[in-house]
């Protein structure tokens, strides 16, 4: 067994005893993650859209980054049996895959009210880039013309259209209301443990770009690093 799946199945076996713990707990559907209001007015494009620009090993393959994080697979875990648990532990009478409490944090942008996910989120591809970064339409733009046109970098404000995701990005869904929420999930250097840690946390997903590569290829002209 590697170490990954090792990890896996032990946190199936806590899982389970979670929902004796939590059963009950779930909040009403509507209360949902939610993004900044700067995110209003753009649209989901869905990370098929991501992976043509952001798959490049070399700038730090985001999008394989991703299909290797948990968050890929988010929808996946719904139709474990371990998921079937939690969602009886909670009363639900759907299968946990169809149910909107669930669906909420487990897909991007899903409104748990209308029961429904932009369109062209697929379910399948559960948390995806945009559920960080927010809904990209305006960046496709930016992007498109800096693709061909590094030097124009100069007069686009590249953090403009997208939200800068942060601690509290993660926390609109790594939070108690979450059914299988453990609160000594992460264990801090004090000794003290936490049900969330915004620097280990990290530490599993990181995809950044490898340190010097954007002042090479924007020559000095890209505005963050
Ligand atoms: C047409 C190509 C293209 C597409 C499509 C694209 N991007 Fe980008 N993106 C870029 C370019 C170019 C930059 C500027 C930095 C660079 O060269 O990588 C950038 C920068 C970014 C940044 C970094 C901002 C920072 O902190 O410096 C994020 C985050 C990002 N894109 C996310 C996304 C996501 C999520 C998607 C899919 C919804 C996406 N991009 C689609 C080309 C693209
Ligand atoms: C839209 C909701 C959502 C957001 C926002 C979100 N996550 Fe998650 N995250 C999930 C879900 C759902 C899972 C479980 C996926 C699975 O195992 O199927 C998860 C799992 C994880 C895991 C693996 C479990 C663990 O705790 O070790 C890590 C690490 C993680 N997320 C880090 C982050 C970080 C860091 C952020 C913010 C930058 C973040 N997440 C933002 C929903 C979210
Ligand atoms: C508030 C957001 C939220 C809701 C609502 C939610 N989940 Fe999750 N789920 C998460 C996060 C975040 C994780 C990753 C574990 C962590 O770090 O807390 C996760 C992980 C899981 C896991 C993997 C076990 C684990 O502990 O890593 C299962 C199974 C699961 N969820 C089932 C469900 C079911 C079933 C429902 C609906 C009844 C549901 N979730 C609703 C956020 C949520
Ligand atoms: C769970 C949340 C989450 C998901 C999912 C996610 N990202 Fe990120 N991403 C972040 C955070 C947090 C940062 C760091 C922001 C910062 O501090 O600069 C980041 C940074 C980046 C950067 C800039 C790296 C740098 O060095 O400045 C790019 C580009 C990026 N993400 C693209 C993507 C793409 C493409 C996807 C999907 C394939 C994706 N991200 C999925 C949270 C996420």
């Amino acid at each position: 067994m590697t170490k990954a799946s090792q990890k896996f199945c032990m946190g199936m076996a806590a899982v389970v005893a979670a929902v004796v713990l939590v059963a009950g707990s779930l909040r009403p559907a509507e209360a949902q993650p939610q993004l900044p209001d700067s995110a209003a007015g753009r649209e989901y494009v869905g990370n098929s859209q991501c992976k043509m620009c952001h798959n490049n090993d070399a700038e730090g393959g985001q999008f394989g980054k991703w299909q290797g994080m948990h968050h890929a697979k988010a929808l996946e875990t719904l139709k474990s049996d371990a998921a079937k648990s939690v969602a009886e532990g909670v009363g639900l009478t759907k299968p946990p895959h169809e149910a909107p409490e669930c669906l909420k944090c487990h897909v991007t942008g899903y409104d748990a009210a209308t029961a429904s996910a932009p369109s062209k989120i697929k379910l399948t591809e559960g948390v995806q880039c945009e559920s960080c970064h927010g809904p990209m339409s305006e960046h496709l733009k930016d992007a498109k013309t800096l693709k061909f046109k590094p030097a124009a970098i100069a007069d686009i404000d590249i953090l403009a259209h997208m939200v800068v995701p942060d601690e509290a990005t993660c926390r609109g869904c790594h939070n108690d209301s979450s059914p299988t929420w453990k609160a000594d999930r992460y264990t801090l250097d004090s000794g003290e443990t936490t049900g969330f840690d915004y620097a280990q946390a990290w530490a599993k997903i990181a995809h950044d770009y490898p340190e010097g590569v954007l002042e090479e290829k924007y020559d000095g002209q890209y505005p963050v690093d």
